[in-house]
């Protein structure tokens, strides 16, 4: 185990010891990261570092020692309301990522139905299987049936007669994307919007990695529908800043329609001993930083960045979605809306694809096969990864002729039925390592090529995928 230092170091070695952590990232900066980052260049990640240690110890947990944290959530709610046209009376609050946002939302619609409809059975929420794993988690977390509902396999958008049909009077949340992230398509909100209306349900719109830039992509002339507020029966909408709004991590919005939907959300206790408790969200403590950043990221930026940033990122989409449609073996799942891109291969394996992309310099995301979609590799776009587009789609082409040469699906003879034959409920947890061992992951290594663990893992149900994936973090995370 780590000890500490018997005396402290001083404040060069300490920032020298936590430089040397990086040494294995990925560098972010290149521009051919093409999923987890956000990047609008340095001079906004000046401005928002700047902001956030500027605001690095102020405590946003009581708004009335703190103003300046009350009213740094009170401009960007309103900033996010007024960009996603809330109307006159909406509210919000500031969450720590999409993850929080949408926990609220779905805390928000259970305690809205048992209050407005006095219903005490198990209630459930209503989703297409593209919506964010977020909500799956929340419902776990609050104790509510999931209903996922498959989506149209050649659009990848929420079918809506199939999600009314899931709807029954124990329904308190229904759910669409704007947009999903996997596919980047937006779902039909404002039919979704008509059967919220229609059963008096709460209807929530994940606009987490779309909410801040789609109103740019609208104003540039992308053919979008509508997705916003501005749609009859659109309950709440979640907006993350830390995604293409380029604030550092930690910053989301949720905006709701009204402010009497509010207090379904929030948490107040007064049976303890302590101090006054009460949060509009699930964190209690929280650093100002991140707030600041956020306020600094979109007023550095300002309309004029954002829709500079958005035309290129436009731009980028544009020529890759052609540019991978002119490749053979590549062709892109769905019409994608804003700038995330799913491609797949019916005639290479992808995740062969996604391994020598990674040997040519590049970050692409593979994603696992569910439901309507096959195994394909996801690209969020950034506006730094626009002048690269030509190489990443050279690449892309030569991948797929390294990739054909490669042998396929051998670990997964071995393994597969192995596998495949488990019963989830009754594997022992200590096995796992032992499993793991066998897909060839030992320790807390991966191995450098992930097509053949991939290909295992894709041929798994969710249940097996799950557990394989709870004892590796499992392993991977230990006291050093
Ligand atoms: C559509 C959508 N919803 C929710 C989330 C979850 O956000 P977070 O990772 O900030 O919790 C994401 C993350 O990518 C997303 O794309």
């Amino acid at each position: 185990m780590s000890q500490l230092p018997a005396q402290g170091l001083s404040h060069d070695e300490v920032m020298a010891r936590l430089e040397a952590f990086r040494a294995d990232d990925i560098n972010w900066r290149s521009g051919r990261a093409w999923a987890y980052v956000y990047d609008a260049g340095e001079g906004a990640q000046k401005v928002c570092e700047d902001a956030f240690a500027g605001f690095l110890w102020e405590n946003a947990l009581d708004p009335t020692v703190f103003p300046s944290m009350l009213r740094l959530e009170n401009e960007l709610v309103g900033l996010v309301a007024r960009h996603l046209h809330a109307p006159e009376g909406a509210a919000g609050c500031y969450a720590s990522g999409g993850t929080e946002s949408i926990m609220l939302a779905v805390k928000g619609s259970r305690e809205r139905h048992r209050r407005v409809k006095q219903d005490n059975a198990r209630l459930n929420i209503v989703l297409p299987e593209t919506a964010h794993a977020a909500f799956q988690k929340a419902a776990l977390y609050l104790d509510l049936e999931v209903r996922l509902i498959p989506v149209d396999p050649h659009t990848f958008k929420a079918v809506p007669d199939a999600m009314a049909a899931a709807v029954d009077p124990h329904t308190c949340l229904i759910v669409g994307s704007a947009p999903s992230y996997a596919h980047g398509v937006i779902d039909p909100i404002a039919d979704l919007g008509a059967i919220a209306l229609q059963h008096d349900l709460w209807l929530h719109v994940d606009a987490c990695v779309g909410g801040w830039l789609l109103p740019w992509f609208e104003r540039l002339g992308a053919p979008l529908p509508r997705y916003d507020f501005r749609v009859p029966g659109v309950s709440s909408m979640s907006c993350d800043l830390h995604k293409y709004g380029f604030a550092p991590k930690g910053a989301s919005i949720l905006v709701l329609r009204d402010k009497s939907l509010r207090p379904h959300h929030m948490y107040a206790c007064a049976t303890w001993s302590g101090y006054t408790l009460i949060n509009l969200a699930v964190q209690s403590s929280k650093g100002g930083g991140p707030l600041a950043a956020a306020w600094a990221a979109l007023n550095f930026m300002g309309d004029d960045g954002y829709e500079a940033l958005a035309s290129r990122m436009l731009t980028a989409t544009r020529e890759i979605v052609a540019g991978i449609d002119a490749i053979d073996d590549l062709r892109v799942l769905g019409t994608p809306e804003m700038n995330l891109i799913a491609i797949t291969s019916d005639t290479v394996n992808i995740f062969h694809v996604a391994d020598e992309m990674t040997e040519r310099g590049w970050y692409v995301q593979p994603q696992l096969s569910f439901g309507a979609s096959p195994a394909n590799i996801h690209l969020s776009v950034n506006p730094k990864g626009q002048p690269h587009v030509p190489a990443l789609l050279a690449d892309f082409k030569a991948s797929c002729e390294a990739a054909r040469a490669l042998p396929s699906g051998q670990l997964k003879a071995v393994l597969g039925d192995a596998l495949a034959s488990l019963d989830p409920a009754t594997v022992d947890p200590s096995a796992i390592p032992m499993m793991l061992a066998m897909a060839g992951i030992t320790g807390t290594g991966l191995p450098k090529r992930m097509a053949e663990i991939n290909e295992v893992l894709d041929a798994l149900t969710p249940p097996l995928r799950e557990l394989l994936l709870v004892g590796f973090v499992n392993e991977l995370y230990r006291p050093e």
